[in-house]
């Protein structure tokens, strides 16, 4: 067996990081690590507590006093806010429309930033997110940086919410797309961003397949 790698998979809203990262978890049989989820499941708990989401002082005091947990399950990774489960609750808009101020407050990302660098610390891993070759795992062997046009990151957003039984126009999805995307890239804090070493793969006219084959090849070139 070789030696186990970290990788790194950045982007966008909705470029397919996720599927894609799982199916690499998978194949290498590393850990994979959904950083979104954390940041979604801070924003359900503090929307459920009440708490302004630009809140410091009070965010800090809620991150001291909840405990975020990933159970892998063989229909994905449950997450868990204490001993609730929010797996789904954490996919809906209020929390996706909401989100990004909560991952620009300086308390969250320390405290989710930590968290990050511990559950790598365990072994080979793949982690997703927007800041994981710049800031979490800047020692990452593999960086990749996913990137997708934003009319086929909303239609993939579009499928998604149909499945689940949410009907939101196409537009609507561009312009909160648009909107995340903005945020993301502008905050002080870890913005989004592609890290000098990371290969940037554009996903518009992939399939899911195919981006997974490529991440396999650059891995295997790596190794
Ligand atoms: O990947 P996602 O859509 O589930 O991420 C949700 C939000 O969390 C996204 O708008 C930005 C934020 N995020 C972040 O700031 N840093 C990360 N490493 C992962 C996500």
């Amino acid at each position: 067996m070789g030696k186990l790698l970290q990788v790194a998979i950045d982007g966008p809203a909705s470029a397919g990081k996720s599927t894609v990262a799982k199916l690499v978890a998978h194949k290498l049989n590393y850990i994979y690590c959904d950083t979104g989820a954390m940041y979604r499941a801070v924003t359900w708990a503090a929307i459920h507590d009440g708490i302004r989401l630009d809140d410091e002082k009070s965010l800090r005091v809620l991150l001291h006093s909840i405990n975020i947990r990933f159970i892998p399950s063989a229909t994905g990774q449950r997450v868990f806010v204490n001993k609730k489960e929010v797996t789904e609750e954490i996919r809906m808009p209020e929390i996706s429309n909401n989100v990004s101020t909560v991952a620009a407050q300086v308390p969250v990302r320390k405290s989710l930033t930590d968290l990050q660098q511990e559950i790598a610390n365990a072994g080979g891993i793949v982690m997703d997110g927007r800041d994981i070759g710049t800031t979490v795992l800047p020692d990452a062997e593999i960086k990749i940086f996913m990137v997708a046009s934003v009319r086929e990151r909303a239609l993939r957003r579009y499928k998604e919410n149909i499945e689940k039984g949410i009907q939101t126009p196409l537009e609507v999805l561009e312009q909160e797309i648009e909107e995340r995307d903005r945020k993301d890239s502008t905050r002080t804090i870890s913005p989004l961003s592609k890290a000098a070493d990371a290969v940037q793969l554009d996903t518009t006219n992939l399939t899911i397949e195919q981006v997974v084959n490529k991440i396999m090849e650059i891995i295997e070139k790596k190794a």
